[in-house]
């Protein structure tokens, strides 16, 4: 077997979210909130995956996740994988699924809804997760997965 080799370190407790795509690593740590929180953090990034080309990874110290928060990120990583970690040990296995609801992160891809025109927080029910359709909250309009567009 090949020898493995961690190109970032380890922690002690905490959450590592693995299998992030690369190009989304900034908006996974804008849905948790990870900008102002005091806890240790590290990033890999561009790093290769088998499964991806490229991801990135996040691993929090000392910070468990509730299933609400984590599923916010399924959107952009729907395959991202949690690992919980205690005492350096992987205790336990997460994945991520689409929430019922998906609040100021997808554009309405109607040019005449509100939320296009008026700074308002887009706001949708999920009507079908695969494929992915949106129902805006406001319009009534179906987002496809297609025409959905992540706001920056
Ligand atoms: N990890 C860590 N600190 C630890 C233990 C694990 O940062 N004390 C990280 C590993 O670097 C890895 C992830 O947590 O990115 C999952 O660890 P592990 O299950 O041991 O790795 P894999 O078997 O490669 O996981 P998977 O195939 O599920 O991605
Ligand atoms: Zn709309």
């Amino acid at each position: 077997m090949e020898q493995k080799e961690l190109k970032v370190s380890a922690i002690k407790n905490g959450t590592v979210i693995d299998h992030i795509p690369a190009a989304n690593l900034f908006k996974v740590i804008t849905l948790l909130g990870l900008e102002n929180i005091p806890n240790q953090m590290t990033f890999g990034t561009n790093l290769e995956s088998h499964k991806f080309g490229q991801k990135s990874i996040i691993k929090v110290a000392d910070r468990f996740f509730a299933d609400e928060e984590i599923n916010k990120i399924a959107l952009v990583a729907p395959q991202a994988k949690l690992n919980i970690i205690k005492n350096y040990e992987v205790v336990e296995k997460k994945t991520v699924s689409i929430p019922a609801e998906v609040c100021d992160l997808v554009k309405c891809f109607n040019p005449k809804c509100v939320t296009n025109h008026q700074p308002i927080a887009t706001r949708f029910d999920v009507v079908s997760k695969s494929p992915l359709a949106l129902r805006c909250h406001y319009c009534e309009k179906v987002t496809s997965e297609q025409q959905m567009v992540i706001i920056k």
